[in-house]
């Protein structure tokens, strides 16, 4: 049997109604799956030997208890991205921050409640590059059902999750990039649902599609669990209206094209209104660091649109897709979202407790000994948040570090960089006299904040080794994006810009490229919570830091004991 699936449903009163709030549960049985892929065979690691793996769709309010047994041969944990995990730190997933990976032979049961949020999310491995084959759609309905649905229910829905494709193994993949200090291999193919479409060599067969009846409206739960590839998405002949970010709702935004970076989600709804023919869905990167920038995967992945009353045969219409560096394109899509804003939505809080300034880019770190194909003279590529290069801690898991009150960890995360300099300035990498602005220092260092404190936080990306639109992700928390600019960021101008009345509310912020965002959330779940790059190589280089979050004063704030199969190290 490849995989089970069960609902069991429990019913609790209410004053004049009754709701029902069910557990749901499914057992993840992570192991080796043989595909084929651009005409080579190759043995990957998947979930129910599916690839996207199973789907998970739970209502609002249930409990979700998903049984990850590892069968395959490397260690893994799983992330549910987007999930609040209120009081239940111990199932967010990140190897080392919130627990030690389960190891081959070994299971883990994730057990958390889904409260307070509905829409397309998803989950991943959060384990090295194990996420390029190991992912999934996780769907929040909303309690009340469609009817609850601030749109028209759609007629019909369809998950298009957008891949990255390696040839070798990714984990091989990523550690090679280390012992060399550089960059990774680019990925051989992006993909639609598993599949890389028909562009590519020997993928006729490998193709997505969409069957659609004229004049019925299409919900695309569109999520991008690409690793490095940040997407322009188009179908040809269609157009969409957005209708929620990263499972929060928006106003009705109209566009032709979707862009989407690593760990956002996007609900786009289609209308069937072309004439009955066949048409593409393509997605191609958004190289937002030009072309000087790193080598990238340049290639378009498609999936085809068919009209259910022709015949399936005739060649499929290309969209005309924007330019790979077509940054005011991006820009456009990421800053006309707004946040539909229904009453008892959370609202923007007004009064600040931290206020951070952080920078977030690449850097240069000294090669250290196991990197042994590192060149000495130039360094190892590194990346950070105020040139603290994160790096996991090697023994125990910052949660269990919190549970159990040790001091092992620096709390003193900075919060602002160590020096203010002409960031977005691409002299910073020629200069001689700016050039050890590139250097990072690498060390574990977590921000503490209280229990329920606001925290806004300024991204600033900067320009070293070449500016770059990073999509920062952070765990537990949703955060409303107050403003998004080009250079330097100007407190006095931006303050003024600040949308303090419906501003989106993301857990994944594109930074753009030699720009700056500010982002506002409340610290309200006890635990400790990373904040990373979403491009898994950057995260590998250092791009992130975590939230230490303390416990509240009540016993809705403080964070449980760890469950007793919690993986040891
Ligand atoms: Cu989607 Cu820390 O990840």
């Amino acid at each position: 049997m490849a995989w089970s699936s069960s609902a069991l449903l429990f019913t609790f009163a209410f004053i004049g109604f009754v709701a029902d709030a069910a557990i749901v549960e499914h057992t993840f049985r992570v192991g080796n799956l043989t595909l084929t892929r651009l005409c080579e065979e190759r043995v990957v690691t998947a979930v129910n030997d599916q690839m996207p793996g199973p789907t998970i769709y739970v209502n609002e309010g249930d409990t979700l208890v998903v049984h990850a047994i590892n069968e395959s041969p490397t260690n893994m944990t799983i992330h549910w991205h987007g999930v609040y995990q209120r009081l239940s730190a111990w199932a967010d997933g990140p190897n080392m921050v919130t627990q030690c990976s389960v190891r081959p032979g070994n299971n883990y049961t994730y057990r958390f409640n889904v409260t307070g949020q509905e829409g397309t999310l998803w989950w991943h491995a959060h384990f090295s590059l194990l996420r390029v084959t190991v992912y999934g759609a996780l769907i929040i309905r909303p309690r009340g059902g469609a009817a609850a649905l601030p749109f028209s229910p759609p007629d019909q829905e369809a998950n298009i999750l957008l891949g990255e494709w390696w040839n070798g193994n990714p984990i091989d993949v990523l550690n090679a990039a280390y012992v060399s200090g550089s960059a990774p291999n680019v990925s051989d193919a992006f993909t639609i649902n598993g599949q890389p479409g028909d562009l590519y060599n020997c993928s006729k067969k490998h193709t997505y599609k969409l069957e659609v009846v004229s004049g019925k409206t299409y919900w695309l739960r569109i999520i991008n669990a690409a690793v490095n590839g940040q997407f322009f998405f188009k179908v040809a002949g269609h157009n969409f209206t957005v209708v929620a970010v990263d499972a929060t709702y928006t106003k009705p935004y109209e566009t032709d094209v979707v862009v989407i970076a690593p760990g956002q989600t996007v609900d786009a709804l289609m209308v069937a209104n072309a004439a009955p023919g066949n048409y593409y869905m393509a997605a191609r990167p958004y190289i937002s660091a030009g072309p000087e920038g790193p080598p990238v995967d340049l290639s378009t992945t498609t999936g085809i649109v068919k009209y259910a009353s022709v015949n399936s045969s005739s060649a499929p219409v290309m969209p005309a897709l924007p330019g790979l560096y077509d940054t005011p394109t991006a820009h456009r899509f990421y800053t006309n979202l707004t946040a539909l804003v229904r009453p008892g939505d959370p609202t923007v809080p007004l009064d600040v407790d931290e206020k951070m300034f952080v920078t977030i880019g690449s850097g240069i770190v000294p090669c250290s000994p196991p990197q042994f194909l590192c060149n000495k003279t130039t360094g190892s590529a590194s990346a950070s948040m105020n040139n603290v290069s994160f790096v996991f801690p090697p023994t125990t898991p910052f949660l269990v570090a919190h549970y159990n009150n040790l001091s092992i960890y620096k709390t003193d995360f900075p919060d602002n960089p160590p020096v203010f300099f002409d960031f977005t300035n691409p002299a910073v990498n020629t200069d001689p006299a700016l050039r050890s602005l590139r250097n990072t220092v690498q060390d574990i260092r977590l921000k503490k904040v209280k229990y329920n404190a606001t925290v806004e936080i300024v991204l600033q990306n900067t320009a070293i080794e070449g500016a770059e639109n990073h999509p920062i992700h952070l765990h537990s928390f949703n955060f409303f994006v107050l403003a998004q600019g080009f250079g330097n960021y100007n407190a006095t101008a931006a303050v003024s810009s600040f949308n303090l009345v419906d501003p989106q509310v993301r857990n994944t912020i594109a930074v753009p490229a030699g720009g700056w965002a500010v982002i506002r959330f409340v610290a309200n779940n006890p635990g400790v919570w990373f904040m990373h790059c979403h491009f898994d190589i950057h995260l590998a280089l250092g791009l992130g830091t975590a939230f230490w979050v303390e416990n509240g004063n009540t016993p809705d704030s403080i964070l449980p004991p760890p469950p007793p199969d919690y993986p040891a190290c």
